[in-house]
């Protein structure tokens, strides 16, 4: 037996004594490190033996939690008597009552981009050879969006190793690392190379970064974690770097959801596999426009899928219809140019192509976040798009065929 692995089977079994009938990780009890809903209302902090949390109704004491089933709703005493309710939050209570420092991706919004995703995974078939799912995440931030897609993505996985969790990496100073440490590490990084399914997060910002692990870790149990890889850096260095190592792209899908996501999604094109998606989270449609207009004026290898408001009231999102196109009075030779009402455009290079940007079907406009889905190609979608501009353009087709002749003569100037 190699010492990295004797000393693995020596710390796996000292934890097995300190709890003998307990399996390391019995996700059918609450456990140290989760943090619980009590009454529906307070997320408390991570339970930790002997302590105990202050709250309006007296005293909530962690040990009267640890240990207990999770099958029913568990019912324990305050310190002044109040019976209070105790269970694990939804991912999406947990995700809108955890401490924050940046915004996240709301559930309701993380489960519809996960759902475009149209992840489908099979369980974790040793044998087979074929390369792992891998999808990028950027940023962290909060770990919403991650976490939804870890969910998706878990089943593919075997069983994580029955050793505890490494140590959670520090803030930037030299840390002594035990023998015992490095031997766990190791257990961790030879099941990890196995997993069929991988999320890779990446955060710039160290703090924001380990936060987010962190708390995904207290989220029953760190459930999620195994099938996440943290990166802490910028999104384009973290590309470029796996791209050196692996030779060749090896992304199935990427999420971005950063500050001017027009400057990374080319960068990170490269490591797509073809017919990988693109989802591209913004706070407003003009961004979304942006990407657009960049895809077209450098005929990047993307096929838009489709555009897609998000908002609070709008159950399965408002479809967009976002484009840089020839108008049809243009593509024909001598037509006078269309009057400025007749498109959202901006020919400001003198192109003759216009960009549409409205509801594919209603003209309300409210908060929420867009998304912006694209498929990566091998051809050049402006090809087809040209043959579709000749072929009559593409203004007066997509308004039959989006609003259903409902009689939109003219594009809006969202
Ligand atoms: C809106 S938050 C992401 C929220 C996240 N999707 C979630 O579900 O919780 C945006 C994050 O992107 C990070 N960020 C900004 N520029 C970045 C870059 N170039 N590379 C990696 N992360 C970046 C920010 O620090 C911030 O934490």
């Amino acid at each position: 037996m190699s010492k990295a692995a004797s000393a693995v089977r020596s710390f796996v079994s000292a934890a097995a004594k300190a709890s003998p009938a307990a399996p390391l990780r019995d996700f059918g009890r609450f456990a140290e490190g989760d943090r619980v809903l009590v009454n529906d209302v307070k997320l408390l902090d991570p339970l930790k033996q002997g302590k105990t949390t202050e709250w309006k109704y007296g005293h909530i004491n962690h040990d009267s939690i640890i240990g207990a089933s999770t099958r029913s709703r568990l019912k324990i005493l305050s310190s002044r008597g109040a019976t209070l309710t105790v269970n694990h939050p939804t991912l999406e209570q947990f995700v809108s009552l955890s401490p924050r420092h940046v915004t996240p991706i709301y559930a309701q919004y993380a489960a519809f981009i996960v759902n475009q995703l149209d992840i489908n995974v099979s369980p974790a078939a040793s044998s087979s050879s074929s390369p792992p799912l891998e999808i990028l995440d950027a940023g962290t931030g909060h770990g919403s969006l991650a976490m939804h897609l870890a969910r998706a993505i878990a089943a593919a996985n075997p069983a994580p190793p029955s050793v505890p969790y490494p140590r959670m990496p520090q803030a930037n100073f030299a840390t002594t690392i035990t023998q015992s440490e490095a031997a766990l590490a190791d257990e961790w990084k030879q099941w990890k190379a196995e997993r069929k399914a991988v999320i890779h997060t990446v955060e710039a910002q160290d703090v924001w970064g380990r936060a987010a692990e962190r708390l995904i870790r207290s989220f029953r149990q760190g459930l999620y974690w195994p099938h996440i890889d943290f990166n802490i850096g910028n999104v384009d260095d973290w590309v470029d770097q796996k791209l050196a190592e692996r030779g060749q792209a090896f992304l199935s899908a990427v999420v971005l959801d950063l500050p001017d996501v027009h400057l990374h999604f080319p960068r990170v094109l490269a490591a797509m596999e073809e017919d990988a998606k693109l989802v591209l989270y913004t706070a407003s449609i003009t961004q979304l426009c942006e990407c657009e207009k960049l895809i077209d004026a450098q005929g990047l290898p993307l096929k838009q899928e489709k555009v897609v408001e998000l908002g609070s009231g709008i159950s399965d999102g408002r479809v967009w219809n976002v484009r840089v196109t020839v108008p049809r009075a243009r593509s024909r030779p001598g037509a006078s140019p269309p009057t400025p009402s007749s498109a959202s455009s901006d020919d400001s290079d003198g192109s003759g192509k216009v960009m549409i940007c409205r509801p594919k079907v209603f003209e309300r406009l409210i908060g929420g976040g867009f998304i912006g889905i694209w498929r990566k190609t091998s051809a050049r979608p402006d090809v087809e798009k040209t043959s579709t501009a000749q072929g009559g353009g593409e203004l007066d087709s997509e308004q039959g065929e989006d609003e259903g002749g409902r009689g939109h003569s003219e594009p809006d100037s969202h």
